[in-house]
């Protein structure tokens, strides 16, 4: 089976919370809980707390991203972080385009597709988030918005450098809501972009790519929607925050 091809990966989106040192205990209480995991485990964390992070997981099978980064290497970008910046601290990972920043901050296809170009170029990892608004959903065109936001955000992405992508697709409707899609609903549109990306690509490349659901998923839901034949992981916001259900769902990503 393809989803064989694939590991599954699990990442905390910790979005504006923690301090480095709650951070640190945060880790510390995770660390134990997740060393077995049979799946990718990764953490990402407000920039103040990225050396602390790096530092706590040393040793451990966590990997720490960061949450965003601008398109230039450097300049008159007040209150942004760079690719580079984050590549110097030995980053691995970088959230690019999450509902959060398109929503509150103006983000785009076109300036998610530069930050996408800037993270790849300095050697990241990207967690690409894509996903629709309810009313979009209700209007039926929940398959036209996500497959438009994926082919903008890879522009210019080569079958070599889409290895170094993770999508992960986050209705927005379902973020901080309680709301889950159902299981059903989360690999029809994960399937929907695997598809997308074969048609960019190639089969072998969608078949190679790890496809993640995001939005209230949590300790109960998590092992159905992760048995899903096209989710091959989570982002996780809310319950990568308490360490017993964050643990859950990597145990459930991990049989
Ligand atoms: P919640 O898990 O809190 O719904 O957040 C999902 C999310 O936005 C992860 O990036």
């Amino acid at each position: 089976m393809n989803k064989a091809l694939r590991k599954a990966v699990i990442a905390g989106n910790w979005k504006m919370n923690k301090t480095p040192a709650e951070a640190r205990e945060l880790l510390e209480a995770i660390k134990p809980l997740v060393k077995d995991a049979d799946c990718d485990v990764i953490a990402c964390v407000p920039f103040v707390d990225l050396d602390a992070a790096l530092e706590t997981v040393k040793g451990s099978n966590i990997a720490i991203g960061a949450e965003n980064c601008h398109w230039e290497a450097s300049g008159a970008y007040t209150g942004e972080i760079s690719a580079p910046m984050l590549a110097s601290m030995q980053v691995p990972y970088v959230i690019i385009g999450h509902s959060e920043r398109r929503t509150y901050f103006g983000e785009t296809d076109v300036t998610v597709n530069k930050r996408v170009r800037a993270a790849l170029d300095n050697g990241l990892t990207v967690i690409l988030c894509v996903g629709e608004y309810l009313e979009q959903r209700e209007q039926g065109v929940t398959d036209e918005v996500v497959a438009m936001q994926t082919k903008i955000a890879l522009m210019g992405v080569s079958a070599e450098e889409l290895k170094r992508i993770i999508i992960a697709y986050e209705p927005v409707w379902a973020i901080g809501t309680g709301k889950t899609a159902t299981a059903a609903q989360a690999n029809e549109v994960c399937a929907m972009i695997r598809a997308t990306v074969a048609g960019l690509y190639s089969k072998e490349d969608a078949d190679a790519l790890t496809i993640q659901y995001g939005g209230s998923m949590n300790a109960k839901n998590a092992e159905e929607l992760l048995d899903q034949p096209d989710v091959d992981g989570g982002l996780i916001g809310g319950a990568s925050l308490k360490p017993a259900d964050f643990a859950e769902i990597v145990k459930a990503a991990s049989r």
